[in-house]
């Protein structure tokens, strides 16, 4: 059967909406098709604005329960003080009745990024994510180098992303969108998550 795949993201100011819809366009280059939802906001309105956040992406917001009806996941996750954004947090904090009756185990995950400086922090918000997809004895499946090593491996230009997951430098202001390089090491990363899950009996 085909690997059911979703897109989770969580977007405040568009990048990382972008960079899901370049690893979409990845998946559905190798073969596979992928749903893109968000997970719920948690700021009021009017903190919101005065964060100068845009209006949502318009994706189907995505609870929970509603992971297990998926066999793999790309979560995007801009990065928050070196780690993911509280709205990450109460999504997964909302999932111990899954965690208790083990319904994520053997499913498959991969990470995506947006931060605003080099060095501003996505390899540890990978690393601190990671605890949750262990307690949830969920496969992570990294970008590596293999399926990008001209793009990773090149320093000719600014850009976001490591072997942990692709990703894009927004800029102190949020106005760096990302760029081609950014999106085309988006773009292989779900072609190689892809890849690797429709490998998988599910
Ligand atoms: C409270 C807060 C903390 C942040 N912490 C970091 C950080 O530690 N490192 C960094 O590079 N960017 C940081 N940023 C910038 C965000 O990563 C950036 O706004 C985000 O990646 C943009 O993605 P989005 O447009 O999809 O929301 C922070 C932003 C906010 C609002």
């Amino acid at each position: 059967m085909a690997p059911r795949i979703a897109i989770v993201i969580y977007s405040m100011f568009g990048h990382i909406a972008k960079m899901a819809e370049a690893v979409k366009s990845g998946v559905e280059g190798a073969g596979g098709s992928v749903e893109i939802f968000q997970i719920p906001e948690t700021l009021p309105q009017e903190i919101l604005e005065k964060m100068h956040a845009p209006q949502k992406p318009d994706y189907p917001v995505i609870s929970v329960e509603q992971l297990t009806e998926y066999d793999a996941f790309l979560f995007g996750i801009p990065t928050r003080y070196g780690n993911f954004p509280a709205q990450w947090k109460v999504f997964w904090d909302a999932s111990g009745g899954l965690w208790g009756q083990g319904a994520l185990a053997g499913k498959y995950v991969s990470v995506f990024f947006s931060s605003a400086s080099l060095g501003g922090g996505q390899e540890s918000t990978a690393m601190n994510a990671m605890s949750t997809f262990v307690h949830h004895g969920l496969n992570f499946v990294p970008l590596g180098y293999a399926a990008a090593f001209a793009q990773l491996a090149s320093v000719d230009e600014l850009r976001g992303g490591s072997a942990w997951g692709a990703g894009c430098i927004a800029g102190p202001t949020g106005a760096r969108q990302p760029s081609a390089l950014e999106l085309e090491i988006a773009s292989i990363q779900g072609k190689h998550f892809y890849d690797v899950v429709s490998k998988v009996n599910f």
